[in-house]
C-alpha cells in the first residue's frame, strides 16, 4: 500500500454529509492520530444534483459506487447508505477486493452480519460498526474488546433516539405526528421512519448487539418488536402521574440454549436512567460474570454523534493499515502542558457544607476545538 491511504464514502445524507466535513476539517487530527495520511477519493450519491452542505466542494461526487470501490487507490469504504439491498451488494464488493469497511447500517450488520464478517475473515479485511449501535456510544467496543475476557449474560436499553424524542415531546403535549416530525428534522430519525416508530431499528440494534454479547448468530427478523405508534397521549399522561415513563426497551438476557430477546414500549420509573433521555440519547446496561453491571449513556443519533464513532473507526482502521495499531500515537502527540489551573475552584459551595465544591457536570463542556488542540 502506498503510504497515503484511499477512502471512499458511500452515502452524504445526514451521517454522510458529517463524516465527509469531518474528513475535509479534521485531517490533521486525524492523520496525527492514525499515524498515516489519507486521501478522499470520492463521495458516492444518488443524486448528483442534490444540495450539499457548504464546504464539500473539495471532494469529488459521484453516482457510481462500484467504480469508487474497484478503484485500486482505494483502502477504506466508508458506507453510510443505510437498507440492505445496495449497501449489502456494495459492501461485499468492498470486502471481496480486500477493502477495509467501516459502517454505519445495523439494519446490514442485524441481517447479514454474520457473513459480512465470515467474508471478511476470509478476504482478511477490517469490518469496523462502532456508530451502528447508539451511535457516540462505544458500546460495540465494549462487547468486543472490554468485556471479551468475561461471560455477558444481559443486557438492556433504551437504543433508538426518535422514539424517545417522540415519546417525550408527547409528554410536553405534541400530538405523535408533529413528535415524529420533530425527530426527523433534527436528523434522528431513518429515511423510512416506520423503522424506528415500529421497533425495527431497535431490534437491529439489539441483534448486533446479542452477537458480540452471546456469541450468538442472531438476525433480527428473529427477535420479537412492537413499536410506539399506537401508544395515546392519555396513556403517556396516566404514566406520569403513576411515576412512570413509557419508554422503548430492548432487552435480552443469554439462555443455556439460546437467549431471551425483545423490544417493546415498558413503563420505566422517572428517575430510573432509561427514563432520563428526551431525545437522541441512548442508555444501555451490560450485565457481565466478573465485571458486574455497566451503564453506558450518551448520543446515540444525529449526524455528528453517529459520525463520532466512524471518524474513530477510521483512525483505528489506518492504524492497523499502517501498522501502527498498538502504537502510543496519542502520548507522542502530547503538548507540554503549559498551566494546569485549579478546577475545583471554579465550582459552587452548598451553604450547608461549604467545605465541598458541589459538581457541576457543564464545566466538562469544554470547547471542542479546546479538545482538539490538546493532542496538536
Ligand atoms: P440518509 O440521510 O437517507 O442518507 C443516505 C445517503 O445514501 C444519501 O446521500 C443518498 O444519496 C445515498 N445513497 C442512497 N442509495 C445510494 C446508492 N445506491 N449509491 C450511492 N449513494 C446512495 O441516511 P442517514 O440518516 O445518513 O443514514 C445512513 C446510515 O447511517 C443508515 O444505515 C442509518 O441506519 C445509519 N445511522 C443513522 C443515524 C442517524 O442518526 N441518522 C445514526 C446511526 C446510524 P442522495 O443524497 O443523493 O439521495
Ligand atoms: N434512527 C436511529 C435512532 C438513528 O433514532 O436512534 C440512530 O441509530
Amino acid at each position: 500500500m502506498d503510504c497515503t491511504a484511499g477512502v471512499a464514502l458511500l452515502g452524504c445524507g445526514t451521517v454522510g454529509a458529517h463524516v465527509a466535513q469531518r474528513l475535509l476539517h479534521d485531517r490533521d487530527a486525524i492523520e496525527r492520530r492514525s499515524g498515516i495520511r489519507y486521501q478522499v477519493r470520492g463521495v458516492a450519491v444518488r443524486d448528483l444534483l442534490k444540495p450539499r452542505p457548504e464546504g464539500l466542494d473539495a471532494l469529488s461526487f459521484t453516482r457510481d459506487a462500484r467504480a469508487l470501490i474497484d478503484d485500486p487507490a482505494i483502502d477504506v469504504v466508508i458506507e453510510c447508505i443505510g437498507g440492505t439491498t445496495d449497501a449489502m451488494e456494495l459492501v461485499e464488493r468492498a470486502l471481496e477486493r480486500g477493502r477495509a469497511v467501516i459502517t454505519a447500517n445495523k439494519d446490514l450488520l442485524a441481517t447479514h452480519g454474520p457473513r459480512l464478517r465470515a467474508l471478511a475473515a476470509v478476504r482478511g479485511a477490517s469490518l469496523r460498526y462502532e456508530a451502528a449501535a447508539c451511535g457516540a456510544i462505544p458500546v460495540i467496543r465494549l462487547l468486543d474488546d472490554a468485556l471479551a475476557g468475561d461471560e455477558i449474560s444481559a443486557l438492556a436499553g433504551v437504543v433508538n433516539g426518535t422514539c424517545t424524542a417522540i415519546l417525550s415531546a408527547m409528554e410536553s403535549g405534541a400530538d405523535y405526528d408533529e413528535a415524529l416530525a420533530g425527530a426527523q428534522a433534527r436528523g434522528y430519525a431513518e429515511a423510512d421512519p416506520s423503522s424506528d416508530v415500529d421497533g425495527d431499528d431497535a431490534a437491529h440494534k439489539l441483534a448486533l448487539l446479542m452477537q458480540l454479547a452471546f456469541g450468538l448468530a442472531v438476525i433480527s427478523p428473529r427477535i420479537r418488536r412492537s413499536g410506539i405508534a399506537q401508544i395515546a397521549k392519555r396513556e403517556i399522561a396516566r404514566a406520569r402521574m403513576l411515576g412512570y415513563r413509557i419508554r422503548l426497551v430492548a432487552a435480552a438476557v443469554r439462555q443455556r440454549d439460546g437467549a431471551r430477546a425483545e423490544v417493546a414500549p415498558v413503563l420505566v420509573r422517572a428517575e430510573h436512567p432509561f427514563a432520563q433521555g428526551a431525545g437522541p440519547e441512548n442508555v444501555v446496561r451490560v450485565v457481565a460474570r466478573d465485571a458486574g453491571a455497566l451503564v453506558l449513556s450518551g448520543n446515540g443519533a444525529g449526524g455528528a454523534p453517529t459520525a463520532s464513532a466512524i471518524l474513530g473507526d477510521l483512525v483505528t482502521t489506518l492504524r492497523t493499515l499502517r501498522g501502527r495499531h498498538d502504537s502510543p500515537q496519542r502520548t507522542q502527540a502530547l503538548n507540554a502542558a503549559l498551566e494546569i489551573a485549579p478546577f475545583f475552584a471554579e465550582l459552587a459551595r452548598h451553604p450547608e457544607l461549604p467545605r465541598f465544591p458541589v459538581w457541576d457536570d457543564t464545566l466538562l463542556n469544554a470547547p471542542v476545538s479546546l479538545a482538539s488542540q490538546a493532542y496538536s
